[in-house]
């Protein structure tokens, strides 16, 4: 995937510029083609003849270079790259890219580069935490911009948290699926996944036997394709790539909530998590006590149905896949949950894929109803996403 590509590394001035040497050894063992551009502020870190003995390229520090600006330097550089990686970003590059200032070559070709953006962001924890870079990044994510990082941990300055830069290695992984063809740019998709806990006391739960995994695998797949995916995950849900951005919940109430937030300027909405339809009436602190009876009994509260009531909100996404799981009659239930949860379309599977790695079901729209065999989920989330992407 890497072999031949040509990555433009933008260096940032913060303290991770060293890890990005490594990084750019790393691409290059690959066979990947690099080139460099540098802050001034990174140049007081590094010097750029690091760059350059790695890479055997020149690299690039200044905006009004003669030489360069012969050709236009900054806009070949721009168009010459399949994609633009910033190692670090630190937040005033943020806060530049979000604001279109171009003042100086990496903020430049920052705004003429169509090729996908991957920011690393690393910083101390409270820039990364200010309202000012939150504005920022929230701006950014939803011009299609992607980020990494900042990871918690140990930082330069001796806090704590959130700060430091992805590993050379999780950043080689971040850009291998943005350098595939971005056919969901400029969308933002939101994915829910997994079971919910509904909880009895502090240690008992009602939940269910959902995995979360051809949610997780859609998120991954998405966000590879471009688009800015946010993914609410119920418990267990596996670990999903740095590029899609993920609230992890437990109970169905909590989910709701935080997909309410999240479901406006969506263009699409799956909905593949498996959300308990109750919950306990009068949950308990602490742990309850054995009872000394055969029998008891315990009252449950329906829980609000979360597709129904995305799909009332005023700014609804402009198209809802719920899933349904059943044991028979797949076809003709998922025909009734159309029209009761106002969806665009819903994939129907059989009892039998969940918590498995494999699934099959049947693709329900108002026009249309196609049977998908057994596969993997991974392979499965990819024909759902085609399926979705095919609804236009
Ligand atoms: C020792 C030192 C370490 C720094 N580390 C960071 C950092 O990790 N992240 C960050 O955003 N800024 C960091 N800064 C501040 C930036 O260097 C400063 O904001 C600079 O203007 C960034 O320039 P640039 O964004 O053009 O590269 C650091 C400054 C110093 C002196």
């Amino acid at each position: 995937m890497l072999s031949g590509k040509h990555i433009l590394i933008g260096i940032g001035g913060g303290i991770a510029v060293y890890r990005v040497a490594e990084l750019a050894r790393l691409l290059i063992k690959q066979g990947a083609i690099v080139r460099c551009v540098m802050t001034s502020a990174a140049c007081e870190f590094v010097t750029p003849m690091t760059f350059e003995a790695l890479t055997g390229e020149t690299v690039h520090t200044e905006l009004f270079n003669l030489t360069a600006e012969r050709q236009m330097g900054h806009i070949q550089l721009a168009r010459w790259a399949d994609i633009l990686l910033v190692a670090p970003t630190t937040a005033n590059l943020i806060a530049k890219f979000s604001h279109g200032i171009c003042d100086n070559l990496l903020t430049t070709l920052f705004q003429v580069c169509e090729a996908p953006v991957l920011l690393a962001s690393a910083m101390n924890v409270s820039m990364w935490e200010s309202t000012t870079t939150q504005r920022n990044v929230k701006a950014l994510k939803a011009q299609g911009i992607h980020f990494t990082g900042p990871e918690p941990g140990q930082l330069a300055c001796g806090e704590e948290g959130p700060g430091r830069m992805s590993e050379p290695e999780t950043l080689m992984e971040a850009m291998r699926p943005l350098l595939q063809p971005q056919r969901l740019s400029g969308q933002r998709w939101l994915i829910n996944a997994g079971p919910t806990w509904e909880s009895w006391d502090d240690v008992r739960i009602l939940t269910n036997r959902a995995s979360g995994k051809l949610g997780a695998s859609m998120a991954d797949a998405v966000a590879a394709l471009g688009a800015e995916t946010i993914l609410v995950a119920g418990p267990g849900t596996p670990p999903t790539s740095t590029l899609v951005q993920r609230h992890n919940i437990g109970s169905a109430q909590e989910m709701l909530t935080a997909c309410e937030q999240e479901a406006g300027s969506t263009a699409v909405f799956v909905a593949t998590a498996a959300v308990s339809d109750y919950r306990f009436s009068e949950p308990e602190e602490g742990k309850l006590k054995r009872k000394d009876k055969a029998r008891i009994t315990v009252t449950l509260d329906a829980n609000e149905d979360i597709v129904a009531h995305i799909a009332g909100l005023p700014n609804r996404p402009r198209k809802i896949i719920a899933f349904a799981a059943e044991h028979s009659n797949h076809i003709e239930h998922a025909r009734n949950k159309l029209r009761a949860k106002s969806a665009d379309a819903i994939f129907a599977n059989d009892i039998s894929g969940m918590g498995e790695n494999d699934a099959a079901g049947w693709w329900v729209t108002p026009k249309q109803e196609e049977q998908l065999s057994r596969m993997p989920k991974q392979q499965l989330a990819v024909r759902l996403i085609e399926q979705i992407m095919g609804m236009d």
